[in-house]
């Protein structure tokens, strides 16, 4: 006869073997939890599979996750060289039921550090744009296409943003945005499957799937170039305009004056 408590053995054990404590996390829910303990017959997306997610297995088993599944995996993932050289990984932060989501390239630095999107200067910006649209930090969703930091802040590499983009996939239909800004060419030609420039894709409304996506300059570009942040605040206005329920498909640039520079 199997033991009841088999499936939590071999939980415990896949957190070991991953360098996790051998706890249950409190993000798991109690449901399942019972499911691991009482070891029943019925395939649940129990804490082993959770755990061996986070080291290998198809994208669509990570299109099946709800969200706190999914951080779960993301907090724990292996799933490129990548976790090798992390001291966080940053899954994104905001409102779980955003109208708008920023995606940006990768963690930086600051983020590495903190666990947190878009903090260090580059995020000082992107609040300052944010506000100049209207919108709180607060209000939307903040994450990136990589969970965890290129090494020297070095560009994706195409088999981590392969590794990495269903959890971002994922996040995308679970927060269900009435719109999404892709920040950077690593964003936009991820989620749009293009090789097009940001100067040939802003300033207009595309789709990815069924959802509006605006494309927008990078702020840490902008930081290196001032002179693409006016055109960031059209494409930001374009967004807001989508998010407050206008279709998006009329763009041209706002009059009004603005002020996004960082003290
Ligand atoms: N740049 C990004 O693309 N994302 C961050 O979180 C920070 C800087």
């Amino acid at each position: 006869m199997t033991d009841a408590r088999e499936p939590l053995r071999r939980y415990l054990e896949a957190r070991i073997a991953l360098g996790e404590p051998p706890v249950i996390l409190p993000s798991l829910r109690r449901g399942q939890v019972l499911a691991a303990l009482a070891g029943g017959g019925r395939e649940v997306k129990g804490p082993p599979e959770l755990a061996r997610l986070a080291r290998e297995g198809t994208a669509e088993r990570i299109r099946e996750l709800d969200f706190d599944e999914l951080r779960e995996v993301a907090l724990a993932c292996r799933r490129c060289a990548l976790h090798e050289g992390r001291q966080h990984v940053v899954f994104g932060e905001g409102a779980p039921d955003a109208r708008l989501l920023c995606v940006g390239e990768a963690p930086g630095a600051v983020e590495d550090e903190t666990g947190r999107p878009f903090v260090g200067r580059a995020g000082q910006l992107l609040d300052l744009m944010l506000m100049s649209v209207g919108l709180r930090r607060d209000e939307v969703y903040i994450c990136n296409v990589l969970k965890c930091r290129p090494p020297g802040n070095r560009n994706p590499q195409p088999e981590e943003i392969a590794a990495c983009s269903p959890l971002l996939l994922q996040q995308i239909d679970l927060i269900d945005p009435k719109v999404i800004v892709a920040f950077g060419s690593f964003a936009a030609q991820t989620l749009l499957g293009t090789r097009e420039s940001i100067g040939r894709l802003r300033g207009r409304t595309h789709l990815y799937g069924r959802f509006p996506l605006v494309v927008t300059y990078h702020p840490a570009a902008s930081l290196r170039n001032p002179g693409w942040k006016r055109p960031t605040w059209e494409d930001l206005q374009i967004a807001r305009r989508v998010m407050d329920g206008d279709s998006g498909l009329r763009s041209g640039a706002p009059g009004g004056e603005l002020s996004l520079d960082l003290p």
